[in-house]
């Protein structure tokens, strides 16, 4: 037997307190009172004195675990509910009567905010002939999370046939003709990327479709129809730009009177309109529906 094991028991057991030691640790936010920082346990050998500073240092409160002998430690424990969209990082100092240490606690994230839009309910004006695609709204919402927790997702509840949401930017893009359609009401929700999302009001958008002089509703068949398309600049060779619409003809198919120089092309049975040559600028198609009485109808487009 030698005197040296106790010796250097002693020895170790005050080291990390004369040391200017370092510790970090972390609670999750909105713990109950007196949840322990995790990652935090001081040995402080004998002393029983320590104090606990450091801005808002009065969050935590020092807890002793009293061990055998000279075996002590000092842990900390929340002395309130903690938000870490308030503080997500303590820098605090456990004072002991011979030294001090350094300890950093990280306020982790709990997912306790409800991602919100940032507008109310909104209106907006659509023209019957809108281009497919066409942006007609868009959504933003915040969350004051952290990371995932933080990240929004939109989208419409019921879903609608004629509007996309795209669910990372909030855009309502129109994906089917609103011909024939007076008005078009979409609910939007906000959800966040919590293992358990939590979803924030909705908004209603209140999409008013408005026919311009131009635009005659089709009414009896043996009428001359004429409608105005707007071909948008940034479209692209191959987009839609039109959908005849509908007009139960028993028979019909569609061709254009001067294909050579026509911006567009239309698709025989359907009625599809798509872009066929690059457009300088926007551009105006004028479509004009001529009914013939016993024949079958075609289409007129002029640039
Ligand atoms: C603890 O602190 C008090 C007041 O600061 C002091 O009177 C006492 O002697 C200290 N005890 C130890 C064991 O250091
Ligand atoms: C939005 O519209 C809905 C339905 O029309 C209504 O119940 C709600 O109160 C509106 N919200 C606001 C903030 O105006």
């Amino acid at each position: 037997m030698t005197p040296t094991g106790p010796v250097l028991l002693h020895l170790l057991l005050l080291l990390p307190v004369c040391l200017s030691a370092r510790y970090f640790g972390h609670i999750a936010e909105n713990s109950p009172v007196g949840t322990p920082v995790s990652g935090v346990l001081l040995l402080v050998g004998s002393y029983l004195n320590a104090s606990l500073t450091g801005d808002y240092a009065s969050d935590f409160r020092l807890v002793h675990h009293h061990g055998h002998h000279r075996d002590h430690h000092v842990g900390l424990v929340s002395a309130k509910a903690l938000d870490r969209e308030f503080i997500a990082m303590y820098e605090l100092t456990v004072q002991l009567p011979r030294g001090a240490a350094a300890v950093q606690v990280e306020v982790s994230d709990r997912n306790d905010n409800i991602p919100q839009f940032t507008g109310g309910n909104r209106s907006v004006e659509a023209h019957a002939l809108t281009p497919l695609g066409t942006e007609l709204a868009r959504f933003d919402a915040k969350d004051g999370d952290a990371e995932r927790n933080g990240r929004v997702t939109f989208y419409a509840l019921p879903e609608s046939h004629l509007l996309h949401v795209v669910p990372q930017t909030g855009q309502v893009r129109l994906v089917r003709s609103l011909l024939g359609v007076r008005q078009v009401t979409l609910r939007l929700f906000v959800r966040d990327g919590g293992s358990v999302a939590l979803i924030g009001d909705p908004v209603f958008l209140h999409i008013n479709v408005c026919r311009s002089g131009k635009l005659r509703k089709p009414r009896a068949l043996t009428e001359d129809l004429t409608y105005s398309v707007s071909v948008p600049e940034q479209a692209r060779l191959g987009d839609l730009v039109f959908t005849v619409p509908d007009q139960r003809f028993e028979q019909r198919w569609f061709q254009l009177v001067s294909e050579a120089d026509s911006p567009v092309q239309i698709e025989r049975d359907s009625g599809r309109m798509y872009l066929a040559r690059v457009l300088l600028e926007p551009a105006e198609v004028l479509v004009k529906i001529h009914n013939f009485r016993g024949k079958k109808p075609f289409y007129l487009l002029t640039p």
